[in-house]
């Protein structure tokens, strides 16, 4: 069997998992969450990078930043994963849905503005397959319209747009640590990144159930309070311990699903046909960090084929996503602005293969040639 995928385990995370296990504080906000909260602080260079249970609760924790009201609109793409438009739905906030290019299946740029209205107040980049959106256009639209730039990077770690982090470019950004990303933190895990110094005070707030329990923590006041609403959104440093263990390897492990997706991309190449089968495109300015690898098949009908055909080989291969303003919730609460030119076609031509740290390169072979014979038949 070739899973489709594995969690990421290196065998670095043991010793602090242990070292956490031991000591007196394993809830949140403990030593190994301070620690990888500091790394990625300095890595990203932004005032504040909260560790959060789940990139999910990050994307939520921006939402009552933003105060959000019922009837607020947010602009997204429908092909993303459900929370980056739940997270704001449950705030009462209406998702409004802009096609995707084709070649990136990111936001497409040049339709964004048509669909801003006086109810819109954030654009949500989702940086699909960790590769970046246009983020000049999406900023220059952003500030043009006094809007809010959320950069959904839960696949995006590490990669760059234009020599720029992914995560440092609008007024906010999550990444997700779940145990289908390039590194994990246990299973779940996510990270909320502040790039707009107002606003950390207030999410160190919303984090710690509405108190200033982290400014008590911190010296700076000597009892902490109620003070604001909030919610529970720490990890507990069990979790952080397990991603520190990642993060001391982050670049080997890229690097390792880097080589991944060059050898599944040099062995398909030859495949590639305009519209019969297409392999993904990387702008010249972005880099690649590996996260997911996808084809695109002619059609639905092919895509099912080939699915078939590597199952009978032993092989898991998956799609997504079915587009959200297809979905009943999307129905229900949702618009989309335009037309859907490719949002519906190019998603229901693609699919996954199997990568993940550490795979061999005798199972990509085995996947590739698989892929070929299906062709060739
Ligand atoms: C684009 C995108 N946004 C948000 C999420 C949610 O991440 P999490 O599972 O950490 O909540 C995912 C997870 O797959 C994702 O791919």
């Amino acid at each position: 069997m070739i899973e489709f995928n594995k969690p990421c385990y290196t065998g670095n995370e043991d010793q602090y998992v242990i070292e956490a296990m031991r000591s007196n504080h394993i809830s949140g906000d403990g030593p190994f969450t301070l620690r990888c909260q500091e790394w990625f602080e300095r890595f990203l260079g932004c005032p504040r990078a909260l560790l959060t249970p789940s990139c999910t609760h990050a994307l939520e924790m921006i939402a009552i930043l933003l105060e959000l009201k019922p009837g607020d609109e947010i602009i997204m793409p429908s092909f993303t994963f459900v929370s980056t438009a739940n997270a704001f739905m449950v705030k009462g906030a209406k998702v409004v849905f802009v096609d995707i290019r084709p070649d990136t299946m990111n936001i497409d740029e040049k339709l964004i503005e048509q669909a801003i209205t006086t109810r819109t107040r954030a654009i949500v980049a989702v940086h699909y397959a960790g590769v970046s959106c246009a983020m000049d256009e999406i900023m220059a639209i952003a500030q043009r319209h006094d809007l809010y730039v959320i950069e959904d990077a839960a696949q995006a770690i590490m990669n760059k747009h234009k020599g720029r982090t992914l995560g440092t470019i609008g007024h906010f950004a999550t990444y997700s640590f779940h145990e289908t990303k390039n590194i994990t933190s246990g299973g779940e895990g996510g990270l909320l990144i502040i790039n707009e110094s107002k606003f950390v005070d207030r999410a160190e707030i919303i984090r710690e159930k509405g108190t200033n329990r982290s400014q008590f923590f911190r010296g700076a006041i000597d009892k902490y309070t109620w003070v604001d609403v909030g919610s529970s959104y720490l990890p507990s440093d069990l979790q952080a311990a397990y991603l520190w263990g990642q993060l001391e390897v982050l670049t080997e492990i890229c690097e390792n699903r880097i080589s991944s997706w060059d050898l599944y991309f040099k062995l398909l190449k030859e495949l590639e046909e305009p519209e019969c089968l297409e392999l993904p495109k990387l702008p010249s300015d972005c880099t690649n960090n590996g996260h997911i690898f996808y084809l695109k098949t002619k059609d639905l009908e092919q895509r099912t084929a080939l699915i078939k055909w590597l199952k009978l080989e032993d092989i898991a291969a998956v799609f997504h996503y079915v587009p959200l303003h297809s979905s009943p919730a999307g129905r229900k609460f949702s618009r989309f602005s335009g037309t859907d030119n490719f949002t519906s076609t190019d998603s229901e031509r693609l699919v996954r293969l199997p990568i993940w740290h550490g795979i061999s390169e005798d199972k990509i072979e085995k996947v590739s040639r698989i892929i070929r014979e299906f062709y060739t038949q």
